[in-house]
């Protein structure tokens, strides 16, 4: 097995997730790039690696086997589309791109350049969601899945933010949008649209409805009713204003509640941002014997299993389970979530890869 050699781009809140799971996985952190040199020099300095500022020297480099993307996501094209063209790996945060369009892009290209092309939604990485998905083939046909984000951001609902992360300024982008492309449709939905993915398939029909407060440029509710080969999917993503409620009452509400006709499984997504303390878990009803089982699982990072499973695949110099689809399909249903609400109209999801 070759030692994977990697260059992170992006050295924001997200990274610190990234670097952990690379040292677990036993890659070698060669490059560090941030356009600002004070959140990338303690990351160069702990894994003795180069700084730059310019993610081209990395691109450039011939021993780097694998660029790791963790910026912003308005520069995930520009990042991906060099380092492919140089031939290397890529794992790029969620989501890929900012639209279908620019996706669709990157997957092409790797698929013509025949490089490894990873997304990093590191839900499906979760123990709890790794059980669900071995568990699943018992529930029998799927009848119904009930899918839900619904994440404390403050009270969105009411009058319109006049600073901060989510202040819209006349004519310009709020952070939200500027950081992460979107409201939560984006932040937290795009993780459950894998989910359903992951779970059941790719949906091939929706209708959609989402909320966009006037005078802002972010979503803070979007619900749709999704179709798969294994059944109808009711989906909801809401910034909602209630810090006590879900499971570990922390605000954070994440579930997924699938139903087949031989059992159900609810799966309990705690917050991400804490994995080492806040630990998802999952209930399987089984309807032969009338028992649940609650699964808890060991505090482990899906982070670090995420960087884990790619490395290991990378190693070996093979994509693995994780299709190089995973970031477009999401943006795709984003665009048809999107585009339904705003026409009133149920759409076939047309994929086009
Ligand atoms: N998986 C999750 O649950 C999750 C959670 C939060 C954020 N994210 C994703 O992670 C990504 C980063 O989010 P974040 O919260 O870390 O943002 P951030 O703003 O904290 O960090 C982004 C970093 O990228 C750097 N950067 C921007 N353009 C650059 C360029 N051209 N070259 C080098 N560096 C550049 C910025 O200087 C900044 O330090 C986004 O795509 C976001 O959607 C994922």
């Amino acid at each position: 097995m070759k030692q994977v050699i990697v260059g992170v781009v992006g050295c924001g809140n997200i990274s610190r997730f990234h670097f952990s799971g690379l040292e677990k996985a036993g890659a070698r952190v060669k490059w560090v790039c941030d356009l600002n040199e004070a959140v990338a020099r303690p990351w160069a300095d702990q894994f003795g690696a180069t700084y730059t500022a310019d993610f081209r020297q990395i691109v450039a480099d011939p021993e780097v086997t694998l660029v790791d993307v963790t910026t912003v996501s308005a520069v995930h094209k520009s990042i991906c589309l060099a380092a492919i063209a140089a031939g290397k790996a890529v794992i790029c945060e969620k989501t890929l791109a900012e639209n279908p369009d620019d996706a669709l892009e990157i997957v092409r290209a790797a698929a013509a350049k025949g490089t490894i092309l990873y997304t990093s939604y590191m839900k499906r990485f979760m123990p709890a969601a790794a059980k669900a998905k071995e568990l699943l083939p018992s529930l029998g046909r799927i009848i119904t899945t009930h899918i839900r984000a619904h994440q404390c951001w403050g009270d969105q609902w009411g009058e319109n933010p006049t600073e901060g992360f989510f202040f819209t300024p006349p004519g310009g982008k709020s952070l939200v949008r500027k950081n992460y492309g979107g409201g939560i449709l984006v932040c937290g939905g795009s993780h459950l649209l894998d989910l359903v993915g992951f779970f059941l398939g790719r949906p091939h029909r929706l209708y959609a409805t989402v909320n966009t407060p006037a005078g802002r440029d972010y979503d803070i509710l979007a619900a749709a009713l999704l179709e798969t080969a294994n059944g109808v999917v009711h989906y909801e993503a809401l910034a909602h204003p209630l810090n006590k409620i879900g499971f570990l009452r922390d605000g954070w509400d994440e579930h997924v509640q699938i139903t087949g006709a031989n059992g159900r499984l609810d799966l309990y997504s705690a917050l991400w941002d804490d994995p080492q303390h806040k630990v998802s878990v999952l209930v399987h009803y089984d309807n032969a014997t009338g028992q649940s089982h609650e699964y808890r699982f060991d505090a482990v990072s899906p982070f670090d299993e995420a960087m884990r499973f790619f490395c290991a695949n990378l190693a070996q110099g093979r994509q693995g389970a994780q299709p190089p689809t995973t970031g477009y399909d999401v943006d795709e249903l984003i665009a048809h979530v999107q585009r339904s609400a705003a026409t009133g109209q149920a759409l076939t999801v047309a994929y086009r890869c």
